[in-house]
Order: C-alpha cells, then structure tokens, then sequence
C-alpha cells in the first residue's frame, strides 16, 4: 500500500477514503464480512465489521450469515474461523502474516512428550497450527485458560505452547501439575518489569492491565490479567482514569475511541507485534478484488481440531 500511495497524486486522506469506498463496495458484490483482531492497524479496525480477541472472534464467525470472511488477523486464526466454518470462504488478505509462537509447536514433539506422560491431557493455545489442535485434547485462548484447564478430569496437562500464560495457568490451578512448553510471545516477552515499574512511579493512579503472554515477573505486578477483550471489559467497568496496557499497542487505539475520557499509557515501545501489521487497507482491498488468499485445512485434520475447538467452547460458556 505505502509504495502504491507513493506512486499516486493524491492525499493520504484520499487514498485511504478510496480505499475505504473499493472495500465497501467489494465486500457487498462478494457477501463478505471483515473481522479484525484487537491488534491490527487503527484503519484495518475502522473498516472491521466485527473485532475482538481469539475467543470472541471465534464465536462471532460461527454466528455470520456470510458466505466470506475476511480475516485481519494471524494465520491461526483465519484456521480456526476455516475450521469451524468449512463452508465459508476464508480469506487471510497477507499470506504471510503468521504467529512465531505458533511456530514453536510441532505435532512429533507433542506425540513425544504423550508418550512420556501418557496419563497428561494436551491443552494448546488456540495460538498454535490446525495440525498441533488436530493431535490436543482441547485449546483453550488468554480468556478461558483457566476454566479449561479446571474442566479437566486429568490432573497433569501438557500446556502447549505459550510457557508464560502456561505458568499463569499454574498459579490459579495450583491443584493440578502443568507441564510447560517453551514457546513465547516475542513481542510480550520484550515487556521487563522494569519498564512497567518505571512507568508506575510516572502514572501513579493507573491501573496496570496485563496480558497472561508477558513473563510471570511482569505479570505479578499487574492489578488485573486479561485477554485483549477483557481488557475492554475491566476498563470499561472501573472507576481508574488511567490504565497502562500491557499488551500489543493496537488495542490503544479502540481503548481511547471507546473510552474518551480515560487516558492510556504502554509501558514499553517494543509491544508490536510486526506479523499483526502486515495487513493494511490495500490489502483487504487486494483479498476481496482477487478472493486471496483462501484459508483450509484438510478435512482429516480439520475433524480433530474442531473436537479440540468444540470442546473449548463448551467450557468456557
Ligand atoms: P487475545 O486472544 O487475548 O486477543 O490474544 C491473542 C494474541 O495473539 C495475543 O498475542
Ligand atoms: Fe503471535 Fe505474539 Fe503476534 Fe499474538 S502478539 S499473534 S502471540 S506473535
């Protein structure tokens, strides 16, 4: 989009409304909806039919009379939206937004760690592959972790593959033994517990809100531990007039659209998660002009991972 702007006579503002019109359009002729996560840029969001966290989001797609939807997120999660609607039309508009943390789980070294606590149930954070949900028990996302793993008969569970909201499962679970991955979040992990200190002293009267991906020192100083959406939530429910967000900066700015007379504060300038910010309006424009890039997971696979899907969302009503 920066270079197609560059290359065109008009304003930003211009181009953008242009944009904005072709997508609207587009999204008509195709019977399209666009959901955006909580971190993509504020123009993604402001043409968003519906946003939200990993939860939220994957219950809104089972709702859409849609035959597409376009997904402004991370591959994980225009699977998972594939996985529980097969008959929908999926459409990631950059093919290479992918999630890292993802990335850092494998179906052999699930099969392996089994084999070696055959008594332990696997639980996977829906950020990880429709192949890793496919070989799990149940997924679980920031917002229902721990009543997923509560729900669970078995007392050992392999948690896969966030290590920090893993060790933030095992503090409020204290009942079963939990089993870490050594995955991470490489935007939440660069938050030290300095810079939410530092930022402390400055906004003495803010509330720190967390997100359970940062690492547990940072999480023990925050006053409450949320998913993106909860974090919408709490702010909207208390009385602070301060927050600081301890979470990727794009959820700032529906906090301050939503909350105008509350101020936000990021205690670090590293929260970007850069694979979030590759989709932009050209984009999505892009992927209803074309119907790219399409999203689906073999039918083999796809069965197992709704089991896993299901099953979540079963416990966390
Ligand atoms: P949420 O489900 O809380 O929005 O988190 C998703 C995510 O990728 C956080 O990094
Ligand atoms: Fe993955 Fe972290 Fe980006 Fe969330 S913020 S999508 S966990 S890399």
């Amino acid at each position: 989009m920066n270079r197609e702007f560059k290359n065109s006579r008009k304003s930003e503002k211009e181009y953008i409304d242009d944009l904005k019109k072709q997508i609207e359009k587009l999204k008509k002729e195709r019977n399209a909806i666009i959901i955006a996560h909580n971190y993509q840029r504020k123009e993604v969001q402001d043409i968003a039919d519906i946003m939200g966290d990993s939860l939220a989001l994957s219950r809104a797609v089972m709702k859409t009379e849609a035959k597409v939807i376009v997904f402004c997120g991370v591959h994980f999660m225009a699977e998972s939206a594939a996985i529980l609607n097969p008959k929908k039309k999926v459409l990631l508009p950059v093919k290479e937004s992918g999630c890292p943390m993802a990335d850092m789980a494998t179906v052999e070294k699930i099969k392996k760690m089994r084999n070696q606590c055959p008594d332990a149930a696997v639980v996977s954070y829906v950020n990880s592959s429709a192949d890793v949900k496919a070989e799990s028990d149940i997924s679980c996302t920031s917002g229902n972790a721990i009543d997923v793993v509560k729900s669970l008969k078995e007392d050992r569970i392999i948690f896969v593959p966030d290590r920090n909201l893993g060790h933030y499962v095992k503090i409020n679970v204290p009942e079963k033994e939990i089993i870490l991955w050594p995955g991470f979040c490489p935007a939440h992990i660069r938050l030290m517990e300095e810079e939410v200190i530092n930022v402390k002293k400055q906004h003495p009267n803010a509330e720190f809100l967390a997100h359970p991906e940062c690492r547990p020192g940072v999480v023990k100083l925050a006053d409450a531990v949320c998913s993106t959406e909860g974090m919408f939530k709490h702010v909207r429910s208390s009385l602070s007039k301060e927050f600081i967000i301890g979470t990727e900066e794009g959820l700032v700015y529906r906090l301050k659209k939503e909350n105008p007379g509350k101020k936000f504060f990021l205690p670090s300038e590293h929260l970007i998660c850069a694979d979030m910010k590759l989709t932009t309006l050209g984009w999505v424009a892009h992927s209803l002009k074309f119907m790219e890039h399409c999203v689906t997971v073999p039918e083999q696979v796809r069965i197992k991972a709704l089991k896993s899907l299901e099953r979540m969302l079963e416990a966390s009503n």
